[in-house]
Parts: structure tokens; C-alpha cells; sequence
């Protein structure tokens, strides 16, 4: 293990810290069952101590029936058998702390698994009881309530809806779930379920966990005045726009319950943090940024920016009119378990959309691997040099492509389960990560992997990687180890280029961030060379670099 260092003293260690998610059923598997667990993840601390990482956040690793990947938890305060047991996290949560990282935990407060025992209680219970009532219950349309009671479209089936004796119930109601059926919604007008995160929040903060990832944090409270209104479309952000009164999601009655959980993260010493997942307009993310309430959100601009100058420099400008307006920081983000991988993104035709990519299996697009790679690090050096924290996702560090051809008879994602068929889903950025050249599923673990590994994985392993000087985990590697003696005021000044694929801003320090993003190579300014994304082309700054350096 490496030697302790213990936790900083700042309390506002959050603002430009660096995070790593870790989906753990796909990080490391201790036990051989295919499946990545907690104390794989404690194995792996030297790894994780080696990318100066400020903090991990752990994607859901409660009790699941796993319809939706964990998100959909059946105990909110107990760790799944199959990843470990409570015992397991105090370990893991303690010697991530000995070496000065910190870890956040996913809280999933928009709905709970089917098997949660509310559920069951409610399932079993009869209309307008206590037990229904945690949830979202309604009788049905139609002569004999054979319909659901409104038009609300869910994100992993046709209906919002489903009818109780899908479940089992013997009534003839329906109850709400904005994703899967397996994923019901939680009634939030109720005070019991207010409680009961109160009491889930409480028994991780108690146990040491110092931050909360808030899972669709725009959507707990909903508009349930009868009559329920109509919606047979997702609104747009635009449509639902800045008057906080969507009719399933960004409704102003939300930081009522946002200051409350404030209230108790300042209980503690340094506060618990939260960051928010919420799917909003622009101009509404201040409010669950606020210091009042959650204090920071997930700026997801950066997923659908085209690598290119222009559109860079606007997404970085407008991000940081928001952090002032929120006195919170900025949030930059390139990839997630929701996302297809941004290495192979940054090497597709930019004319490929997501869902044609998908759609098309991943073979009928041409995907330049190796310049997705060298992009997505160019990208990385350039939001890893902004003032604000950074979110990476496991694998990213390895230059990791998307997996496009798992079989469909092994894809477990709702989006493609439920959707038709129509949209591969993601879980080609959730196959388990590969740590050795060969052997049983890359040094995964020693019993296969729960998503099948392409063979290419052998050439993205940390074991290959991890000697060369000029790939991607080094390259990470070296920028965090500097970031985190470069960091300073949150501000930049940007520079001219004369030349509009190229960017180059600095910090208040001298610490200077030069990116080419296409076309000629660029001549390199004075000053000491830090990092480099890409070697240099005779001194010059080749299309598809950062270069870093101190004056
Ligand atoms: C999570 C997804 C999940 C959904 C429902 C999201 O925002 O990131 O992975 O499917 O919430 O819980």
C-alpha cells in the first residue's frame, strides 16, 4: 500500500479537484465471479494514488436486480453480495483516505428498485394506503382503467406507466416511473421519503463518505395536482425553459429539499459535498449549484462540443458566466457511464451523430482510432488547465474506445432493451477495464468479464501503457501530478493566436495552455514546456495537441 498522507484541511478542496468515477461491477474483480467489486477497487489504490486524484466518485454498488445497471437500488444503505459487504467499503473508504483521496457515493433518489421493500409493501398494499403513497399510484383511463392515467412517455419504455399486476399487484392501478418499470418513482410530496434520504444521507456521511453524486436530481418532484396534465413528449430544456414549473422535472419546490440536505452536510467537518445531475436550462443550474443547496452541478457541455476552436472557446466562456452566477465552480466533463467513449467520438467523421453511430453497429462509420485518441488527450489537457473540477471516467485515462459490436444477446442495458432495439445503449463504455496484456479478461479478474472484452483491449492495458512514455496514462498521469501544483486562482485570460484552430489561454500564475486543434502545425510561444498531449513536430504544435508550459 502506499504511505499515508491523510486528507487535506481545505474545506473547499471540491473547486478544482480532481475526480475519477469508477463503475465498480467493471473495474477490478477480486473474487473471480466476472463481476468488479469493492475489494477490487482496494487493490487497485496504488493505481488510482498514481493519477493524483483528489477524489473517486463509486457509481451505485447497493442491492440491485441490476434492470438498469445498479441504478435501480433495492437498499439504499447496504452494499450488493455480489460487490461486497459494508465491512468492504469501511476498507476501501479508509485506505482511499490514508492516501488523500476522498470518495463520493451515487445517491439514486428519484426511484428505487421494484424489489426495495416499499416497493414490495406497496405492490402488496391497497389503493390511497400509506404504503402506496411513498410511490406514484393512479388509477387508470378507460371504462374498466385499462389505460394509464396520462400520456407520460418514460426514457426506457413507451409509457411512463406500467399497470401494478405486471408486478404482481392484484389491484388495477398503475404506478409512474420516469425509466425502466423496474425503476418506480418515488412520491416526493411525501414526508416520509423526505426522512428517509435524510437518513440515507446521514448513515454515509456518518460512515466518512465526503461527497453525494445526486442521480436525475432535476426530476424528484413532479406537478401531481389532479388533473395530471398531458405530456406525450419529453419538453425540451428550452420549452421547459427558466420558469421552474416543468411538469416532470426542474420544479421549484425541489430546493426546499436540496437546503434541508445542505443543512446537514454543513453538520459535518469539512461539509459534505454534492454534486447534481440535473438536465436543465442554463439558466437554472445555479439553483442547484448554489451554496444553499447541492453547490456544484454537472456541466455536461463539453460531451457534445465538437472538437474544434471556435465552439471550445464558447463552451468555456459560458461555463464560467455560470460558475460566477452560481458562486459554485465549473464542472468539466468529457465522458461518463452514460456516454459513448469520447476517444472514439473525437476519431469519427464529425458529421456521425450518436445515435446513427450506434444505430450503424460501429462498423459502417470510418473511426480513425488512433487520432480519437490523440484528440480526446489534446481535450484533456485543455479542460484539466480551466479553472473548476474535473470529472473523468475510468478508462478514459487509457485512451479506451467505445465497444461497438457486443452481441445483442449480451447487452444489458435498458436503453437498448427497452427502446426497440434501436440504439446499442451503453454498454460499450461500461466493459471491464483491461489491466494486463493477456490472461483472463485482461487482468480484470480470474474468472471472465460480465461484458464481453474485445481483443484490441490487450493494446489499451495498463501493463502496455504503463512504460511508454507517450501514452495516454502517462500522459495523464504527468498532467494531474502537475495540475495539482499549478493550481490557482479560479481565472483565465485568453491570448491571440492569429490562427483560428488554435487556442491559448493562462492562468494567473503563468501557467499557459496552448491547444492546436487542426490543420498546420503551430509555432510553440516562449516559455518552460511542461506536458505536451502529442510530441512536437520540429518545436511546432501539431494538430490534435495541448501543450502546456510556464512563463
Ligand atoms: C444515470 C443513468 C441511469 C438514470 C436512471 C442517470 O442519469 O446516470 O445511468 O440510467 O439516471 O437512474
Amino acid at each position: 500500500m502506499p504511505k499515508s498522507v491523510g486528507l487535506s484541511k481545505d474545506k473547499n478542496w471540491w473547486r478544482q479537484a480532481a475526480i475519477y468515477q469508477i463503475y465498480p461491477r467493471s473495474f477490478a474483480d477480486s473474487n473471480g465471479d466476472g463481476i468488479g467489486d469493492l475489494k477490487g477497487v482496494t487493490s487497485r489504490i496504488s493505481y488510482l494514488k498514481s493519477l493524483s486524484l483528489d477524489a473517486v466518485w463509486l457509481s451505485p454498488f447497493y442491492p440491485s436486480a441490476l434492470a438498469d445497471g445498479g441504478y435501480d437500488v433495492a437498499d439504499y444503505r447496504d452494499v450488493d453480495p455480489r460487490l461486497g459487504t459494508l465491512a468492504d467499503f469501511d476498507e476501501l473508504l479508509a485506505e482511499l483516505h490514508k492516501v488523500g483521496i476522498r470518495i463520493f457515493v451515487d445517491i439514486v433518489p428519484n426511484h428505487s428498485s421494484n424489489l426495495h421493500v416499499w416497493f414490495k409493501e406497496a405492490i402488496e398494499a391497497k389503493p390511497g394506503s400509506k404504503a402506496r403513497n411513498r410511490y406514484i399510484f393512479r388509477d387508470g383511463k378507460g371504462e374498466k382503467g385499462e389505460l394509464p392515467p396520462t400520456d407520460w412517455v418514460s426514457h426506457f419504455a413507451p409509457s411512463a406507466w406500467t399497470h401494478e399486476s405486471v408486478m404482481g399487484g392484484k389491484g388495477n392501478q398503475w404506478y409512474m416511473h420516469w425509466f425502466a418499470p423496474e425503476q418506480p418513482d418515488f412520491n416526493w410530496d411525501n414526508p416520509e421519503v423526505e426522512k428517509e434520504f435524510l437518513k440515507t444521507l446521514k448513515f454515509w456521511a456518518d460512515r466518512g463518505v465526503d461527497g453525494f453524486r445526486i442521480d436525475v436530481a432535476h426530476a424528484l418532484k413532479k406537478d401531481l395536482s389532479e388533473p395530471l396534465r398531458s405530456l406525450p413528449v419529453f419538453e425540451t430544456l428550452e420549452e421547459r425553459g427558466n420558469k421552474g414549473k416543468g411538469i416532470l422535472a426542474d420544479r421549484d419546490e425541489l430546493f426546499k429539499i436540496y437546503k434541508q440536505w445542505r443543512k446537514l452536510f454543513n453538520q459535518y467537518d469539512p461539509p459534505r459535498v454534492a454534486v447534481a445531475e440535473a438536465f436543465v436550462h442554463p439558466e437554472r443550474l445555479p439553483l442547484y449549484a448554489s451554496t444553499k443547496t447541492l453547490g456544484q452541478c454537472f456541466d455536461f457541455r463539453f460531451i457534445e462540443t465538437p472538437f474544434e476552436a471556435a465552439a471550445y472557446k464558447e463552451s468555456v466562456q459560458d461555463a464560467l458566466e455560470l460558475a460566477l452566477k452560481n458562486k459554485s465552480s465549473c464542472t468539466w466533463t468529457l465522458s461518463n457511464h452514460d456516454q459513448i467513449r469520447h476517444a472514439t467520438k473525437m476519431g469519427l467523421n464529425s458529421a456521425v451523430d450518436r445515435r446513427s453511430w450506434m444505430l450503424s453497429d460501429g462498423t459502417s462509420h470510418p473511426l480513425d482510432a488512433a487520432a480519437g485518441t490523440q484528440n480526446a488527450l489534446a481535450a484533456t489537457l485543455f479542460i484539466l488547465a480551466l479553472p473548476g473540477s474535473t470529472y473523468m471516467y475510468q478508462g478514459e485515462e487509457l485512451g479506451l474506445h467505445e465497444v461497438t459490436d457486443i452481441p445483442a444477446s449480451q447487452i444489458q442495458d435498458p436503453q437498448y432493451l427497452r427502446n426497440n432495439k434501436m440504439d446499442k445503449g451503453r454498454d460499450g463504455c461500461r466493459v471491464p477495464l483491461p489491466w494486463q496484456k493477456s490472461g483472463s479478461s485482461f487482468g480484470f479478474g480470474t474468472g471472465g468479464a460480465h461484458l464481453p472484452q474485445p481483443s484490441w483491449f490487450a493494446d489499451y492495458s495498463v501493463a502496455a501503457e504503463e512504460n511508454d512514455p507517450n501514452s495516454a496514462l502517462s500522459i495523464y498521469r504527468i498532467a494531474l501530478g502537475l495540475r495539482k501544483s499549478l493550481i490557482t486562482e479560479e481565472k483565465i485570460k485568453w491570448h491571440k493566436t492569429g490562427n483560428p484552430s488554435v487556442l491559448h489561454f493562462s492562468r494567473p500564475n503563468g501557467w499557459h495552455c496552448i491547444t492546436n486543434f487542426r490543420g498546420e502545425s503551430y509555432p510553440m510561444p516562449k516559455g518552460e514546456i511542461l506536458i505536451s498531449s502529442h510530441p512536437l513536430t520540429n518545436g511546432k504544435i501539431p494538430a490534435g495537441t495541448t501543450v502546456w508550459l510556464k512563463k
